[in-house]
């Protein structure tokens, strides 16, 4: 897991998939963090990617970075705890402006059943799971 998250870090930009119905949406996604031995993402309730993952918390995120790529399949569980939300802002100071552990928007989820592949197109992938 440790390395998953060095590599969505080092890539700076990571792309969350979601399913509405049949349609896949996507957009870009940078927060990842691990509190407590889990995998987390951050976003904001009123948003259209949270409604989704509520409806279907199946989930895949794709990075790019020096040639390699990585995707991580899963579900995202939401994590209300207030020390979980803290411990997300914590690591991203910069959100602070916008979100706070106590408002009714702010939003963390964590892997479960996670597949993390490690792709290069010269390598084998590698898959780990968490
Ligand atoms: C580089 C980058 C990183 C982003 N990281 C996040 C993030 O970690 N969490 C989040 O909720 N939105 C993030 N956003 C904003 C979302 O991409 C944006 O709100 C998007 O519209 C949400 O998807 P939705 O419209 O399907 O709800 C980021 C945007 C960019 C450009």
């Amino acid at each position: 897991m440790e390395e998953v998250l060095k590599f969505l870090k080092d890539a700076g930009v990571y792309y969350l998939a979601t399913a509405e119905g049949d349609q896949p949406r996507v957009r870009p996604f940078g927060t990842v963090h691990i509190f407590e031995g889990k995998l987390y993402i951050q976003t904001g309730k009123v948003k259209a990617v949270s409604k989704q993952i509520q409806a279907n918390p199946k989930v895949e995120i794709c990075a790019f970075k020096d040639g390699k790529w990585l995707r991580v399949s899963g579900e995202l569980v939401r994590d209300d705890r207030r020390e979980a939300k803290e411990s997300m802002l914590e690591a991203y100071p910069m959100l602070k402006g916008r979100y706070s552990a106590d408002d009714d928007n702010t939003e963390v989820l964590y892997f479960k059943d996670a597949a993390a592949t490690f792709s290069s197109f010269t390598e084998a992938p590698r898959t780990v799971t968490f």
